[in-house]
């Protein structure tokens, strides 16, 4: 593949958004460690016209001295992860490679990022959550917002959100080839899920960083960033046909409530068993109506490619387990709502249902039909 003695060209992109009392700085360093690693290279800060003049100072900068900066000022637009984009549009180098312009993405892994991309990774991530990695003093709060997120993404989007461990990141380096002819349509943020979503890759390398404090200014997330975060995911989720099995999941699972009801009725009718028998038994008969299913429909191009999956009855059993589980979680938090928040029973069980359902997914997609 590729040749580690031949030096690739490096096109490193800076997003801005009233970043002028960090700019200078981070210029200075990083136009120092590109120089010194060897690489031809060229900095792109990409300034959506921000208040306090970033694009000038950028401007400035790359006249008196730094030759290798380049500056774009979008005008009328807004958002990180198109700005990313269209850096790499101006760019002309053969690894494309994005970073915080606040200090909070440590220099040095830049080096990492980019020496993984010439050892042959397509995409290398710097990662919070492989080993190196995390974050500096994080109250629990932000750690939960955060791993909640990605959870999020998780039942939305699996098969983007699983290839990382850290689909959050803001800071990677790829191949120019990865996204050379794909049409990348991102909202929001994160333009690593775009990337991961619709790129073209194979090997994808995750090296870990240490998410550092804001050296200057403000962070520039707000409640609206989480509105389109979701609204990024869906869209993805759509496109890789995430949404549509999740959606057959769910009225998988409604299918399962009437075969409940049914064979509740036909056992303690017909059958005239005792009413805790024939409820066991009614359960069983929806986990396995619910299992024929899922197998067959929800997750049918899954269960064909059977190689390194579990045999039909082996896939049953995990379902089996799993939901199990799921119930004694659903009931678990029934008893936590009613009797700790005091919610009323019936809006306790809706929640408890949705709880249990993401579990039920979300694990059954993961390790029975590994999806
Ligand atoms: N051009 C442009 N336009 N740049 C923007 C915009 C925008 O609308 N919004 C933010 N930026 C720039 C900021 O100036 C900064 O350089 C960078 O994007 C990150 O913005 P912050 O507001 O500092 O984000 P953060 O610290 O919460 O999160 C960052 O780190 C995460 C963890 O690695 C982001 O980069 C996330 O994408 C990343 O996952
Ligand atoms: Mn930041």
């Amino acid at each position: 593949m590729s040749d580690k003695s031949v030096a690739r060209s490096v096109s490193l992109v800076l997003p801005t958004y009233n970043e002028a009392a960090n700019l200078e700085r981070m210029i200075a360093r990083l136009d120092a460690l590109l120089k010194e690693s060897g690489r031809p290279y060229e900095i792109i800060v990409v300034d959506d016209d921000s208040p306090d003049r970033t694009w000038e100072l950028a401007e400035q900068l790359g006249r008196e001295r730094f030759a290798q900066l380049r500056v774009v000022r979008r005008v009328g637009e807004r958002g990180l992860a198109t700005a990313v984009l269209r850096g790499w549009e101006v760019a002309s180098g053969d690894i494309l490679t994005v970073m915080d312009a606040d200090g909070q993405h440590p220099h040095l892994t830049l080096l990492e990022l980019l020496d993984a991309v010439e050892a042959g990774a397509d995409i290398a991530v710097g990662s919070r959550h492989v080993s190196g990695g995390g974050v500096s003093d994080w109250s629990a709060v932000r750690r939960f917002l955060s791993r909640g997120a990605q959870f999020i993404g998780l039942v939305l989007a699996p098969s983007v959100v699983r290839r990382v461990s850290d689909p959050m990141s803001g800071f990677f380096a790829l191949r120019r080839s990865v996204i050379e002819g794909r049409t990348l349509d991102p909202v929001g943020y994160k333009i690593l899920l775009e990337v991961l979503g619709r790129g073209r890759y194979r090997t994808l390398e995750e090296i870990g960083y240490v998410f550092l404090e804001r050296e200057g200014g403000d962070s520039k997330v707000s409640a609206r960033l989480y509105w389109e975060y979701l609204l990024h995911l869906v869209r993805l989720s759509r496109q890789t046909g995430d949404l549509q099995r999740f959606l057959r999941f769910g009225l998988v699972g409604v299918s399962g409530v009437l075969v409940n009801l049914a064979a509740l009725w036909f056992f303690k009718e017909v059958e005239a068993l005792p009413l805790w028998l024939a409820g066991c038994l009614a359960v069983e008969m929806a986990i396995v109506s619910n299992f024929v299913l899922n197998d067959a429909w929800t997750f049918r191009s899954e269960a064909e490619r059977a190689p390194g999956l579990q045999p039909w009855l082996g896939r049953l059993w995990r379902f089996n387990v799993i939901c199990g589980v799921g119930a004694v979680i659903n009931v678990a938090c029934l008893l936590l709502l009613t009797n700790l928040l005091g919610l009323y029973y019936l809006v306790a069980q809706l929640v408890a249902v949705a709880v249990s359902t993401l579990w039920n997914y979300t694990l059954n997609a993961t390790l029975n039909w590994q999806a």
